[in-house]
């Protein structure tokens, strides 16, 4: 039977007539309604011809590719049964059931069985999930289970990430050329220069034009994802968890499930592949009203005692603050990064009465309240790691450690006896004060043990936490932006980006990461005028500006803040509250236009009523009088009123005058002519940024 899978703009078309390893034989833009002959004379037609010098049948990527299907790319399944040698398998269709979101299909090898579930979302996601079965009488080491999906060979270029710490999912583009380009992940959590996002395109796609098709791996441990363009003419982009081998090793009737490679298609550029994943994570994830944090990291790092959190609570509440975290530092015995990781009880000495009185005050305020923890993670100096030293992961064939990192080591979760203690630890916290949010860390990477194990424990304990107490709020946070993927973002409700607060790096990480994971996922914190991670500093204004599109929050000593800057972040406050429905359900757009020098984003509400932009100065301009900005993605069709926002102060300008439009508060515009034609904005200096509000009329 041919399997044609409709929705959002995208076709997904299997052929799984006969016995053989069914084929992908359309992924890409839809191809309308179309009868049962017009698909098998469509997929008839796409059979390719036989190649010179090779195998003697037409080559069809499969969702299984293996040598047995004359496939001579990366397989779909590597590994070996134990003992003596192992034939290749060769798979055959045993069944083909419909699900309520797609397919699952049965394929079957002599000693295995592969179960592939595809699913075609409604917002055009497609999901693809595999599972193998070990149905042999000899022990099975997996080396890899992958997913991969056909891109035609129109699409030329290739744009991926890397990036460090605090400088997180930097784009790195490219010509495909023959051959494979992997990213491979080994940090036990994606890390800091993770892939991301694989996306090929057609020649220059951009924000809004070209046919894109991209790839996440959702899964947050070792991984790989990667693109593969053969002279046998298949190019493809594939992705699956990076196994150690020995890693998994199944027994007879035991299997493994690998993580779900999430992709999409779009023929509107990256806004509209990032729409499709904001829309599918939005139907998972119905997140409560994104509360703004006040976060005490940068604001008091591990100097804390009542007195002192006391008034910076009072200072929050007072600009508005609804939610107050209180981060690293209160657990017994840490007074700095090195001790006390494990042991997750109350600093008697900083807190002789426990957190009471502050989370008392707090509530009182009207707030609620967070605690930071980092429950994977162990010091040596620390009670737990005292009484079991058997619980540090990943000791090496000599004893040794791993190096440390951070001072710190990995608990070994995967240990019931340490996932026990745990998890015992965090929940007499939950019971005993009324915390409505974990900041939930994680600061190195593995370097020893199973990344495998590790993550699929890390899951359960998160899962074990938010069904034991419902409502119960969780930020994944990484060093910052090193565990940003859609496997964390199942089970928490916020990814922390990035460490950096510096508003410049941060215009650059929300303008690639929110191409995957939706604004009110990303946390966006104004930090003080001089950035603690990179010493540069800003102007409020342009703070406020770019902490307004994500989950806002702020991460300053607020308490120390002089009148006229107090009322600058109660205002933002302000602003941020009136706008987040909009903000947290809208699509989000990138504009293409423009000097590199100047970039403008936004969120445009669903239903396209609404609108906020920001129009963003990153560097100093190529020229002095710079074009119209022009805002996409509203109605073509509706008239807008577009109104600058005032944050705090105006941004600085580099000018004799306004643009005449300025002297009347606003300006009103069509849709088609605000995206085709724009607005002569003020000439900004650089690292300024003005925000704009579009209503229709
Ligand atoms: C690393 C995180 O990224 C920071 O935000 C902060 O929570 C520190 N850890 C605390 O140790």
């Amino acid at each position: 039977m041919i399997h044609h899978l409709r929705a959002a703009g995208t076709s997904f078309v299997l052929d799984a007539r006969g016995t053989g390893v069914p084929v992908i034989a359309h992924w890409g833009s839809d191809l309308g309604a179309l009868s049962r002959a017009a698909l098998e004379s469509l997929v008839d037609t796409l059979i390719p011809a036989v190649g010179p010098s090779s195998v003697d049948s037409p080559l069809r990527q499969s969702i299984l590719p293996v040598m047995a299907d004359g496939w001579s790319g990366r397989p779909g399944i590597a590994g070996h049964h134990e003992g003596g040698t192992s034939p290749a398998p060769a798979f055959v269709l045993s069944g083909a059931e419909l699900l309520d979101a797609g397919l699952r299909i049965t394929l079957d090898a002599t000693s295995l069985t592969v179960v592939v579930d595809i699913e075609l979302t409604p917002d055009g996601v497609l999901r693809q999930r595999l599972a193998v079965t070990n149905t042999g009488d000899r022990d099975y080491a997996l080396a890899s289970l992958d997913a991969t999906l056909p891109v035609p060979t129109r699409a030329r270029e290739l744009l991926d990430f890397t990036g460090r710490w605090p400088r997180e999912r930097q784009p790195q583009r490219h010509d495909i050329a023959n051959g494979t380009w992997t990213r491979d992940s080994r940090h036990g959590r994606p890390g800091h220069d993770n892939a991301f996002l694989m996306v090929a395109g057609t020649a220059g796609f951009s924000f809004r034009a070209g046919e894109v098709w991209g790839a996440h791996l959702a899964w947050s441990g070792d991984q790989r994802l990667w693109a593969e363009s053969g002279s046998t003419g298949h190019r493809l982009l594939g992705g699956g968890e990076l196994l150690d081998p020995g890693e998994v090793r199944l027994a007879t009737g035991e299997s493994y499930e690998s993580p779900w490679l999430v992709s999409a298609y779009s023929d509107a550029g990256l806004d509209g592949l990032a729409r499709g994943f904001h829309r599918f994570i939005r139907s998972r994830r119905r997140l409560p009203t994104r509360k703004v944090m006040l976060n005490t990291w940068e604001a008091v790092y591990f100097d804390q005692s009542a007195g002192r959190l006391i008034e910076l609570a009072d200072a929050a509440a007072e600009v508005g603050v609804e939610r107050f975290v209180l981060d690293d530092g209160w657990m017994t015995g840490r007074t700095d990064d090195r001790r006390a990781l494990g042991d997750w009880t109350v600093d008697p000495v900083k807190w002789p009465l426990g957190l009471h009185p502050l989370v008392d005050h707090v509530l009182s305020l009207g707030m609620d309240f967070g605690l930071w923890v980092e429950p994977e993670m162990v010091s040596l100096d620390s009670a737990v790691a005292r009484e079991h030293p058997e619980w540090v992961l990943g000791a090496y064939d000599n004893g040794a450690l791993p190096l440390p990192w951070r001072f710190q080591q990995v608990l070994d979760l995967a240990n019931p006896d340490a996932f026990a203690h745990v998890h015992a630890q965090l929940s007499a916290l939950l019971r005993e004060y009324p915390i409505s949010y974990l900041k939930w860390d994680q600061n190195r990477d593995l370097l020893g043990g199973s990344a495998h194990r590790h993550t699929t424990a890390t899951y359960a304990l998160m899962d074990a936490l938010r069904a034991e107490f419902p409502g119960l709020e969780v930020e994944s946070c990484s060093s910052g932006g090193g565990r940003v993927d859609l496997g964390v973002i199942e089970r928490t409700d916020r990814v922390w980006p990035s460490d950096t607060n510096d508003s410049l790096e941060r215009q650059s990480i929300y303008r690639w990461t929110a191409g995957l994971v939706p604004p009110e996922f990303l946390g966006a914190h104004l930090g003080a005028a001089t950035a603690h991670t990179t010493g540069r500093t800003h102007e409020l204004s342009f703070r406020l500006a770019t902490a307004l599109f994500g989950h806002a929050g702020i991460e300053w000593d607020v308490s120390t803040l002089a009148p006229d800057d107090r009322a600058a972040v109660a205002e933002w406050v302000a602003v941020y509250k009136r706008h987040r429905a909009l903000l947290h359900s809208g699509d989000v757009v990138r504009s293409d236009a423009g000097d590199a020098a100047r970039w403008v984003h936004g969120v445009v509400a669903a239903d396209a009523s609404s609108a906020l932009f920001a129009v963003v100065a990153m560097t100093a301009t190529r020229d002095a009088v710079e074009g119209p900005a022009t805002l996409p993605g509203l109605d073509p069709t509706r008239e807008y009123r577009v109104t600058p926002v005032r944050l705090g102060a105006w941004p600085r300008v580099v000018q004799d005058a306004m643009p005449p439009w300025w002297a009347d508060g606003s300006v009103t515009m069509s849709g088609r002519m605000l995206a085709a034609a724009g607005i002569p904005m003020p000439l900004l200096a650089p690292e300024q940024a003005l925000v704009l509000e579009v209503t229709a009329v």
